[in-house]
Formats: C-alpha cells, sequence, structure tokens
C-alpha cells in the first residue's frame, strides 16, 4: 500500500442518499477531501417518505425486501432490536446515524442539487450548483440514485388519454387511501406491483394485478430465515445453486400458475427478483384477481390482452424506472433504454475520473455494494488501485453485457444486474490485481489536473 498521502485530492459526490453516504466515509477515512452536494434537506435519498426533493418512491408501508442483514454497511451493524425487514422509517433512521457516527454531515451541502457536471478540456469537473454557484474537482462520484425517474408504458395504451379514473405510476403513490372503495388496477409484476396490490387489496372494492411477464416470486422466509439469509457461496457453479433455490421456491409456494397468474417464460435468476410473503395469500383469499397485460383503456374500463374488461377507477403502473443524469450534457453521459457500458459498473472507460456508486440492480442489497464501490473508487484516487488498460476494461464490460444478455430476459429492467456475493467477491479479486498492477509501478496515482492550480 502507498503510505503518503498525495495531498488534496479534491472530488465531488454527487448525491447523500444511501451510496453517497457510503462513497463520502471512503473518501474521508482515506483523507481525500471532498464536497457531496444533496438536494434534500437530509440524507437517506429513497427511504425518506415524502423527502423534500420530491424523488422519492417511499409509501407509508415501505418495508425493506432485503433482509436488514443483507442491507447493513459491513462496519455498522442496524440496531439489534430492529425486526428483519424493517420499515422505511427505521432504515432512514439508520443512515442518519451512520452519517454521525463517521462523521460525514459536515461535508455533504443539504439543499443543494447539482445542476450541471461539465469536464473540462484539461479534465477538471467543473460543477454548477443550483444555488449559482460554480466549483472545480478532480473526481466526480454519481450516487444520484435510479429509482426517481418513472418509466410509464411505451407506448401508452390505446385510449388511455380518454380514461376517465386515476391514472399514476407508482412512483407517485403514497398510501392506500387513494384506493379505499375503489376498482383498481395494478399493472406490472415487479416488487412495486406486488406491494401496492396487497394494499390495494385491504381497502379496495375491487383489485386487479396485469401482468405482461411472468415472475417466479420469491418468499420473504423460507426454512425460518430471510430467503436471503440462505448460503450463498460464489465459488459453487450458479446453476447449481438456482436449481437449488428454484426447488425450494416451488417446494414453499408452489408455481405462479397456480394462482392464476402467468407461469414464467424464464428459470428463476433470469430476472429480477419479485419478493413477496403476501400476494399469494391475498390472491388465495380472493381479494386480487389476476389478469394479463392491459391492452387498452376507454372511459372507465380497461380491457386486457385476453379479450376481458373491468370497470376501474385507478390504474397503477408499477413499470419501472429510467436510469437518467440530468446533469450531464447528453453527448457526454447518458443511459438510452438504461444501458451504460461500466467497467464492474463503476468507472467509464473513456472517462478517468468519474465513478457511478449504486449504480446497480442486485439480487441482494445495495448498501454493501456501494460500500465496497466507495472503499475501490478511494484506493484508485490514492493510488492504491490501477485499473487495467482500457481495451481490457471493454473486453470486460462486452464480457459482463453477453453473460447478462444470455442469463437474463431482454428488458429495460435488466441492464444492470448483478449478484450480490459474486459481485462482491469479483471486486475483491479484481481489486487484488489492481494492487498488484499498481505495486508493480511504484503505486502512481491518477493523474487529473489539479483543481486548486487551476481556480
Ligand atoms: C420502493 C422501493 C423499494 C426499494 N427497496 C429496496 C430494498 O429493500 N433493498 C435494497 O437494497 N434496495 C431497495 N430499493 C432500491 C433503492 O434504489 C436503494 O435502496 C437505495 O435507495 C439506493 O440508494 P442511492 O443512494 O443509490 O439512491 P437514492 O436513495 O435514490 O439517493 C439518491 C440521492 O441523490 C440525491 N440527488 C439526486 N440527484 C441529485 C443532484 N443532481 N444533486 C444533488 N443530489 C442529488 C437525491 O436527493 C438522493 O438523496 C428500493 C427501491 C424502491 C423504489
Ligand atoms: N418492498 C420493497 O423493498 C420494494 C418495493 C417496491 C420496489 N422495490 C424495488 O424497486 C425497484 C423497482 O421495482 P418496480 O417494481 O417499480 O419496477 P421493475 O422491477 O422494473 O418492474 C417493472 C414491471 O413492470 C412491467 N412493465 C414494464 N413496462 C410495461 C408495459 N409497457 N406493459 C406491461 N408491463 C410492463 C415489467 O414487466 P416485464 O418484466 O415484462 O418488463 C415488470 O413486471 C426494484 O429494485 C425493486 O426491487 C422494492
Amino acid at each position: 500500500m502507498s503510505t503518503e498521502s498525495l495531498g488534496p485530492k479534491r472530488a465531488c459526490v454527487i448525491g447523500a442518499g444511501s451510496s453517497g453516504i457510503a462513497a463520502a466515509k471512503a473518501l474521508l477515512e482515506r483523507g481525500i477531501s471532498f464536497d457531496c452536494f444533496e438536494k434534500s434537506d437530509r440524507v437517506g435519498g429513497n427511504w425518506v417518505f415524502g423527502n423534500t426533493n420530491g424523488m422519492s418512491a417511499a409509501y407509508r408501508e415501505l418495508f425493506i425486501n432485503t433482509s436488514r442483514p443483507r442491507m447493513e454497511y459491513s462496519d455498522f451493524p442496524m440496531p439489534s432490536d430492529y425486526p428483519d425487514f424493517p420499515h422505511h422509517t427505521q432504515i432512514a433512521a439508520y443512515f442518519e446515524k451512520y452519517v454521525d457516527r463517521f462523521g460525514l454531515r459536515e461535508h455533504i451541502t443539504f439543499n443543494t442539487g447539482v445542476e450541471h457536471a461539465a469536464r473540462r478540456d484539461d479534465g477538471l469537473w467543473e460543477v454548477q450548483l443550483e444555488n449559482g454557484e460554480t466549483r472545480l474537482y478532480e473526481a466526480l462520484l454519481v450516487a444520484n440514485g435510479h429509482h426517481w425517474d418513472p418509466r410509464w408504458p411505451e407506448p401508452a395504451f390505446p385510449g388511455s388519454d380518454s380514461f376517465s379514473g386515476t391514472q399514476l405510476h407508482a412512483h407517485e403513490y403514497t398510501d392506500s387511501s387513494l384506493f379505499s372503495g375503489k376498482r383498481v388496477v395494478v399493472l406490472g409484476m415487479g416488487n412495486s406491483a406486488m406491494d401496492l396490490a396487497v394494499e390495494s387489496s385491504y381497502v379496495a372494492r375491487e383489485t386487479y394485478l396485469a401482468a405482461r411477464s411472468g415472475v417466479w416470486i420469491v418468499p420473504k422466509y423460507i426454512f425460518g430465515k430471510p430467503v436471503d439469509q440462505l448460503r450463498n457461496d460464489p465459488r459453487i457453479p450458479f446453476a447449481i445453486r438456482r436449481a437449488f433455490i428454484e426447488r425450494l421456491i416451488r417446494f414453499n409456494a408452489g408455481t405462479p400458475d397456480q394462482f392464476g397468474l402467468p407461469r414464467p417464460t424464464h428459470r428463476f435468476g433470469e430476472a429480477h427478483p419479485t419478493i413477496s410473503g403476501r400476494i399469494l395469500d391475498r390472491i388465495q383469499h380472493g381479494a386480487i384477481t389476476p389478469k394479463p397485460n392491459i391492452a387498452s383503456l376507454d372511459g372507465d374500463s380497461v380491457s386486457f390482452v385476453d379479450g376481458t374488461t373491468v370497470e376501474a377507477d385507478v390504474v397503477v403502473y408499477c413499470t419501472g424506472y429510467k436510469i437518467t443524469f440530468p446533469f450531464f450534457d447528453e453527448d457526454l453521459i447518458n443511459a438510452p433504454d438504461n444501458h451504460i457500458e461500466l467497467f464492474r459498473r463503476v468507472f467509464h472507460p473513456d472517462i478517468p475520473n468519474v465513478f457511478f456508486i449504486g449504480l446497480l440492480q442486485p439480487l441482494g442489497a445495495v448498501m454493501p455494494l456501494a460500500e465496497a464501490q466507495g472503499t475501490w473508487v478511494g484506493d484508485y484516487l490514492l493510488g492504491d488501485y490501477l485499473p487495467p488498460a482500457r481495451a481490457q476494461m471493454l473486453a470486460d464490460i462486452e464480457a459482463d453485457q453477453q453473460a447478462m444478455a444470455k442469463r437474463y430476459v431482454t428488458s429495460k429492467r435488466h441492464t444492470i444486474q448483478v449478484d450480490f456475493d459474486d459481485y462482491l467477491f469479483d471486486l475483491a479479486k479484481e481489486r487484488r490485481a489492481g494492487e498488484i498492477r499498481a505495486r508493480q509501478l511504484g503505486y502512481p496515482a491518477p493523474q487529473f489536473a489539479s483543481a486548486a492550480a487551476v481556480a
């Protein structure tokens, strides 16, 4: 490891959600000077119900679906009196405590969004803030989240502009009072659709769950343990691990078609997991009626592709999210149809001083992965890690894209998928390789222009 600090290495972190604060901690621990800008008046991003940033998708009854031990940071356990799947208020409180425990708060500028980030010819980032200020940085860590820009059905369903009831995206949903006494159609088979259909089923007159594709529904518990606490060793081939979990799911819950839902045309692990301990139960109580995809809307009716029609007051589109970076010029960095090519989901192969934290969709929780990404970037900025050459990064990205295309159902949902344990395992391996590369060259720090010199 290198022994001396290279002096001020000014970095900017965009966002103080769970990813941004983990990255901020890694920078602080390494003595790398940085500013973290946060649009909101507090940390926690998506986990702050009614967040002043207007970007949170949290609803009043949101609970995590990745268990507490999976979600907590490696060196900051959640309180032992938390349940296995805490409420969003507990999760938001945990992030607040994390920030105070590690002295991060003073490095975060609240109520200050990054409006624009441009890379100058000398390599520095010119960061324009909402308050009109412009600052220069050597490195930019992007942690703006990817579950805040709603993706509505594309294209819109025929007749949707004539629908006489309420149409909304899951992102706008706050609580079940919206459904009270109403006839509700929930579209989608991801986790938002599961939660909202279940919530609706307790208060609505009728609840329909419309599915374009079948999914394997993973229960929250198997053998009395949170399902993500079952042993999952990345050294065991995925096919074997998959066969095991598939059997467990079938043994535990049967197959979705037994409940009137479409039978998945893919195997478990080929789509982002849909986790619900309650949906099958509510269907079996007759409180939710499964339907295939919506075909069209007209006045107060919704027709489905099987030719059936229901009258409805509310249609909720739980149709996922877009990855967007409003502060980058589109020709610099963007993610059309959620595609963005990054080395191990963090390093840009052509721009050496921009890094993406938490921009992944794990089978498992985001936080420990964002934490590992933050320390990885921190090591790089100090010279303790050297990335492979561009050609090797591109080859790695290509191999990853091919593996993802081979494994996952083709969809805008499946562009940044990772397996939690495998990702951490592979990242540790890459970091060891990069440390050897750095050592062989005498730990060269990445050469970015100096913000101080140019300012
Ligand atoms: C309903 C729902 C439930 C979920 N449940 C789970 C779960 O159980 N487990 C799990 O692991 N994941 C879950 N997720 C995924 C979720 O994305 C992560 O839990 C987590 O919020 C990711 O943190 P983040 O910091 O990357 O993004 P966010 O939480 O979205 O935080 C991003 C932060 O960046 C700030 N920001 C954005 N743009 C700017 C800007 N231009 N300038 C300054 N600041 C900016 C925002 O204000 C925000 O504070 C869920 C997602 C949704 C939508
Ligand atoms: N309790 C929790 O912790 C919780 C709750 C909610 C969400 N989340 C998380 O939040 C993230 C987003 O989840 P999400 O459920 O909002 O989105 P998502 O996982 O992207 O699921 C979107 C769903 O909408 C369907 N869909 C998309 N476009 C459609 C169209 N035009 N017509 C019909 N169906 C369409 C998709 O079907 P296809 O498969 O056919 O594309 C898919 O079933 C995930 O990470 C999820 O785990 C967690």
